[in-house]
């Protein structure tokens, strides 16, 4: 195979970015999903366990980068994220959420607690040493932020290591106190690379070009970003007037007037904090050139008048078809970045450099 790796020196001054093949070379697109994607935090799609518990589903299946999953919620209201696919021969259980004691293999009726053993095993009455440790349902991995809860097969980084730094930069957030606005929900189908929908995201840089309405709420000097270990904090301060939270006393931004945190998590998650609650960005790679956008808001209070979630993104979006279009020209040699707005994206470069 041709080489599917890139060097991003360490200094942002002199570094280079990467090559035009991680934007569009299949080869490299394949690369990126085994070493990236498959051992990657992905944001559950289709959970929906908030509210009101008892009448919701306790079991729900979940296809997680092409992994059949089921998230469990057993009586004790642990959650538990298992696989789908039956111990015997490899049936996957549950198609539809429901409400059941144990999940029901369809082909030959096995059973399993909502932990993942087994309850019950038609045929196996005889079999000696079962059931075994590799009889249960093998599990994955679950974090929570508030409602919203993410997967992973291998959990590298941990769930600490990757969504810890949010809890504690931002500890005064009532994340447990966020609803899901189904209004605000969007899916949007691109045709780009997700690593370029990425690195827009990166840098306010493009704010005052790219999002004029935008441009007239933040204080573009005091825009600044901090690296996190597997990710990216971009803090927004609001202009005089403008929405704006007040981090309280002890925080680190007590005292500055904060329009928008703006989290991103290694290598597709993107949190935005507003005043009015939380939208979430996760974009997916579908292609090489293809990606999907999965948006979604939370708010604080159900009964404010929904937020504009549209201007930016699809600001964004046209901006970043114009990077696909031009970054694999053969006259285009990669550029280097601005050593004060582009630390998130030469951070975003190295930590990619890293996994491959
Ligand atoms: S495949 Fe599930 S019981 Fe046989
Ligand atoms: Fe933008």
């Amino acid at each position: 195979m041709a080489q599917s790796y890139f060097e991003v020196d360490p200094d942002v001054r002199s570094a280079r970015t990467p090559p035009s093949q991680l934007y569009g070379d299949p080869a490299w697109h394949t690369r990126i999903l085994d070493a990236v994607w498959a051992r990657a935090w992905h944001y559950l799609q289709g959970v929906v366990l908030e509210g009101d518990t008892s009448s919701s589903p306790n079991v729900i299946p979940l296809d997680v980068c092409g992994e059949p999953l089921i998230l469990t919620r057993g009586a004790d209201g642990a959650e538990r994220l298992l696989s789908n696919v039956c111990t015997h021969r490899g049936a996957t259980l549950h198609d539809a959420p429901c409400t059941v004691r144990h999940l029901r293999c369809p082909y030959h009726g096995r059973r399993f607690h909502l932990d993942g053993a087994v309850a019950a095993a038609p045929g196996f009455d005889h079999l000696e040493g079962f059931p075994g440790e590799r009889d249960a349902l093998p599990s994955a991995h679950l974090a929570r932020l508030g409602p919203l809860r993410f997967g992973s097969l291998k959990a590298q980084p941990e769930a600490e290591a990757w969504l810890g730094p949010v809890w504690e930069r931002l500890p005064w957030v009532p994340w447990d106190e966020l609803r899901p606005q189904p209004a605000g929900e969007r899916h949007h189908r691109i045709a780009v690379n997700w690593a370029l929908y990425v690195e827009n995201y990166l840098e306010g840089l493009h704010i005052p070009y790219v999002h004029p309405g935008l441009a007239r709420v933040l204080d573009g000097p005091a825009y600044r970003t901090e690296l996190l270990e597997h990710g990216t904090l971009q803090v927004g301060v609001a202009s005089p007037g403008a929405p704006c939270m007040h981090p309280p006393a002890g925080a680190k931004d007590h005292g500055t007037a904060i329009g928008g945190y703006y989290v991103w998590l290694f290598p597709g998650t993107m949190i935005n904090l507003y005043p009015w609650g939380v939208s979430m960005n996760q974009v997916e790679p579908v292609g090489p050139t293809d990606s999907i956008v999965h948006y979604r808001t939370w708010v604080f209070d159900p009964q404010a008048p929904p937020p504009d979630v549209d201007t930016v993104e699809l600001q964004d979006q046209q901006v970043v078809a114009r990077v696909q279009a031009g970054v694999r020209a053969r006259l285009y040699q990669g550029g280097s970045y601005s050593p004060t707005e582009e630390v998130g994206v030469h951070h975003f470069h190295r930590l990619l450099a890293a996994a491959l």
